[in-house]
C-alpha cells in the first residue's frame, strides 16, 4: 500500500513538478496605499514597480518581498478594467497564486490534457535580463493560477518591471520567511470538487482532512481538505461551510467576497515571538484569544521552548501532534470587508494546521463576527 502511494506520487510528480509559489498577486483599490501598509506593517521591501512611469498606462503594480515571500499589489487606473471589476465585486483580495515550474510548455500540456480551464495561453516575455514563460488557468471563484518558468531570467521580477532598491527605507522586516500554506474558501458542497481539481489537474495529494466534528462550535462549523503538491512546498487547504445554528464564518466570507476566494495566507517565521512583537508594534491587528485558552494550554501541549507568559501576552496559540508542535496566530481581516486575513506560523516539528486550536479560534472568530453584526 505505501509503495502504491509512493508510485502514484512519483507519477504525479512526473506530469507536473512544481518548484514552489512564485508570487501572489492582489487586486486592490489603491495599490500605493496597500503597498505602504505591507511595507510598514508587515515589513515587506519594495523590489520592483510598473505603472505609468514605466510605460504601462492602465494599471500600477508594486512588487514586495520578504524572505522568499513575493507579493504583487496591483490596481487599475481606469474604470471598465478587469482589475477594477474584480475590486468592485470582491473588494481587495487575491487574484492570482503563481506557481513556479521548470518547463512552462510541459506544464501547459499536462494541465490542459487533464481538463484545466486555460485563461491565457503560454506567452514569452523578454528583456535584457532574459526570458520568462507564463500561462494561466482558472481555480476556485475568480482566483487564477499562473505558471511561471523563469530559469533563464536574471531580472528582479518580470520583464516590464523596474527594479527599486536595494534598500527600502519604509520597510520594517519582521522575520517572515516563506508562505506555509494558502487557504481557499468555497461554497457549501464544493470542497470535494476543488480537492479533486488539485488532485486530478495539478497532481496534488490529500495531506490532511478535517470534518465538522473537528471544527465546530454550537454556532458554526467548517470542513477542510488540505491538498499538497509532491515536494510539499505548496499546500492549499480548501474550506467549505458546514451547518451550524448561525452563519458560519466561511459563509460570512463568501457573502462579502461575493464568492469563493483566498481566505488566509500563512507566513512562516522561525522566531514567532520576535515576529509577532514586531508586527504588533507596527500596527498589525490580531484576533483576541480568550484568557481561558492559556489556562488550559500547558496541560494540553506539555513542555515547549517558549515561555507561556510571552505567548499569552502576544496572543500566540500552540498545538501539538505526534511529530512535534507548532505556534500560530491569526490577524484580523486586512480589509474592511471580513475577507482575507493572515496567519503567522512557526513549526517545531508538527506538520499540522493547529487542529487543536480550531475550537479556540472559532470562539474568538465568532466573537468578532458578532461584533460586526453578522452572526
Ligand atoms: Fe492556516
Amino acid at each position: 500500500m505505501p509503495l502504491l502511494a509512493e508510485q502514484s506520487a512519483a507519477l504525479r510528480q512526473e506530469f507536473l513538478p512544481l518548484l514552489g509559489t512564485d508570487f501572489v498577486e492582489f487586486y486592490v483599490g489603491n495599490a500605493k496605499q496597500a503597498a505602504h501598509y505591507y511595507r510598514t506593517a508587515f515589513g515587506m521591501r519594495l523590489a520592483a514597480y510598473q505603472g505609468p512611469e514605466t510605460g504601462i498606462r492602465d494599471r500600477a503594480s508594486y512588487v514586495l518581498e520578504q524572505g522568499k515571500i513575493r507579493f504583487v499589489i496591483t490596481t487599475a487606473l481606469r474604470p471598465n478594467h478587469p482589475v477594477a471589476d474584480h475590486v468592485y465585486r470582491h473588494g481587495d483580495g487575491v487574484h492570482c497564486i503563481a506557481l513556479r515550474v521548470e518547463d512552462a510548455m510541459a506544464a501547459y500540456s499536462a494541465v490542459k490534457t487533464r481538463g484545466a480551464r486555460i485563461l491565457s495561453e503560454p506567452t514569452e516575455l523578454r528583456d535584457e535580463s532574459g526570458v520568462v514563460r507564463m500561462f494561466s488557468i482558472a481555480a476556485y471563484g475568480e482566483t487564477v493560477h499562473t505558471f511561471v518558468e523563469r530559469d533563464r531570467y536574471e531580472g528582479v521580477f518580470l520583464p516590464g518591471y523596474s527594479p527599486i532598491g536595494p534598500a527600502d527605507s519604509l520597510a520594517r522586516p519582521a522575520g517572515l520567511k516563506h508562505i506555509d500554506h494558502m487557504v481557499g474558501n468555497v461554497a457549501k458542497g464544493d470542497m470535494n470538487r476543488w480537492a479533486a481539481f488539485y488532485e486530478n489537474v495539478l497532481g496534488f495529494q490529500l495531506y490532511q482532512h478535517f470534518d465538522d466534528h473537528d471544527i465546530s462550535t454550537p454556532y458554526s462549523a467548517l470542513m477542510s481538505k488540505v491538498m499538497a503538491n509532491g515536494n510539499g512546498r505548496v499546500k492549499f487547504p480548501i474550506n467549505e461551510p458546514a451547518d451550524g445554528l448561525k452563519k458560519s464564518q466561511i459563509e460570512e466570507y463568501l457573502d462579502f467576497y461575493q464568492g469563493p476566494g483566498v481566505q488566509h495566507i500563512a507566513l512562516a517565521t522561525d522566531d514567532i515571538i520576535d515576529t509577532v512583537s514586531r508586527l504588533r508594534s507596527q500596527g498589525v491587528e490580531f484576533l483576541e484569544v480568550p484568557p481561558a485558552y492559556y489556562e488550559a494550554l500547558s496541560s494540553r501541549i506539555g513542555r515547549i521552548d517558549e515561555p507561556l507568559d510571552q505567548l499569552s501576552r502576544l496572543g500566540i496559540l500552540a498545538d501539538r501532534d505526534d511529530e512535534g508542535y507548532l505556534l500560530q496566530i491569526f490577524t484580523r481581516p486586512v480589509e474592511d470587508r471580513p475577507t482575507l486575513f493572515y496567519e503567522i506560523i512557526e513549526r517545531k516539528g508538527s506538520q499540522g494546521f493547529g487542529k487543536g486550536n480550531f475550537q479556540a479560534l472559532f470562539v474568538a472568530l465568532e466573537a468578532e463576527q458578532a461584533r460586526r453584526g453578522n452572526l
